[in-house]
């Protein structure tokens, strides 16, 4: 008996501390806002944009962390800044539908951004499909009107410390995704998709930036797959796919005469399928204090690409009358890395380097391009370094 009840004494404590726990955890766990509760529309065509920024606000305000849901169908949001800096110090959205912006490029045109975050601290993004449905702003730069320039589809400014998984971006107006002035992004698992013609609708553009990661993505566009600008640092690119666009560019740089550099940036392991170019640095050629040092692009499959592998330090993309000052920025410790494939034209490997400012620390490593079935050709100006191994098109360094 008295055994018993010590045992049902000792049950009734464990039930208390139990119930006691989990309430604490209940407490301190994440608070949820979910859009739909906050007044949102999933009907695609109610302006849930302030139901959004209330979801923000909230979530923002709360001292844990906090989520933030979007469920299943589709949102019509107008331009939406989720600004910080936040109490919560990590904040998710977990996105099962899509946000789909107006057809008429008016709406957003102007503002430079459909979604933006700032000054965000611990954000992770999940899911989520982005539509900015820019194809009435490309016509009408097609047609040569006059027409706003355009809004990034997602837009990461002054933050860190954020991951995005899983997204995807379709027919922004511009830009797809922009990374300025943050620290510590890791993108993984986005697909980007726009028409191969479709106007600067960069996939996923990277500037003033230090430790981003960009993995396990497939980028299709009518501009650079992936750029890098000035001011960046320390990029990690992996398991990309890119095409149809215009490569993965460091640049355009030197565009400014103070500017900042690009240094340790590594392509590794990704695929061109019928684009521009492939792995290209690109620089206007006018005096800048930009350079570009400590890039590698290693494991690279070029499948009928136009320029596999090209410096141009003549960047000049109307044409005419760019600046011809015969100088340009530093670029130094380039290492081409197994790099293979096909190319679209004949010269497959061009390195156009100012003689004022040549290339220099150039490592090729076991490079093999082709031209409808024969060695393509090289086409070299000012450029110095090793090569290693078989390097097809030969006869640069
Ligand atoms: C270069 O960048 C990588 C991230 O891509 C980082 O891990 C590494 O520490 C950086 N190297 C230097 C010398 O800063
Ligand atoms: C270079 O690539 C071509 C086409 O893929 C291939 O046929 C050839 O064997 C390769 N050359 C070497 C030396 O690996």
């Amino acid at each position: 008996m008295a055994a018993r009840s010590i045992l049902s004494l000792t049950y009734l404590a464990l039930s208390i501390i139990c119930i006691a726990t989990s309430w604490l955890l209940t407490a301190t766990s994440a608070a949820v806002y979910d859009v739909v509760s906050m007044g949102a529309k999933a009907d695609g065509s109610t302006d849930s944009s302030q139901a959004f920024l209330s979801a923000w606000t909230a979530a923002c305000a709360s001292s844990n962390p906090s989520t933030i849901t979007i469920p299943s169908g589709n949102f019509y949001v107008k331009s939406v800044a989720f600004e910080g800096p936040c109490k919560s110090g990590s904040i998710t959205f977990k996105i099962d539908g899509t946000l789909v912006a107006s057809s008429d490029y008016a709406i957003i045109g102007s503002s430079g951004n459909w979604i933006i975050f700032r000054q965000v601290d611990g954000l992770n993004v999940y899911g989520g499909f982005l539509n900015g449905q820019g194809s009435s702003l490309w016509a009408c730069k097609a047609a040569g009107k006059s027409c706003p320039e355009g809004a990034t589809n997602l837009e990461f400014s002054n933050s860190k410390n954020i991951l995005v998984s899983g997204l995807s971006s379709v027919n922004s107006q511009m830009f797809h995704i922009v990374v300025n002035e943050c620290q510590n992004v890791k993108l993984q698992g986005i697909r980007v998709s726009a028409l191969g013609d479709s106007p600067n609708t960069d996939g996923i553009h990277v500037s003033q930036s230090t430790g981003v990661t960009i993995q396990n993505s497939k980028i299709g566009t009518g501009d650079d797959c992936i750029s890098i600008g000035p001011g960046t640092a320390d990029v990690w690119i992996e398991k990309v796919d890119c095409g149809p666009g215009h490569g993965i560019s460091i640049g355009s740089l030197g565009k400014d005469t103070e500017e900042d550099g690009v240094q340790n940036v590594t392509v590794s392991s990704a695929t061109f399928s019928g684009t521009q170019n492939g792995v290209r640095i690109k620089s206007w050629a006018r005096p800048s204090t930009g350079f570009a040092r400590n890039i590698l692009f290693q494991h690279v499959g070029m499948n009928n690409v136009q320029n596999p592998i090209i410096i141009d330090q003549n960047y000049c993309p109307s044409g005419s009358s760019c600046p011809d000052s015969g100088s340009s920025i530093r670029i130094n410790d380039v290492t081409y890395q197994d790099i293979h494939g096909t190319s679209a034209t004949e010269v497959a490997l061009k390195f156009d380097c100012n003689p004022k400012s040549p290339c220099t620390g150039i490592t090729m490593e076991d490079v093999n391009l082709t031209y409808q079935s024969r060695a393509a050709e090289a086409s070299c100006k000012n450029v110095g370094g090793t090569a290693s191994g078989l390097i097809q098109p030969s006869g640069c360094l």
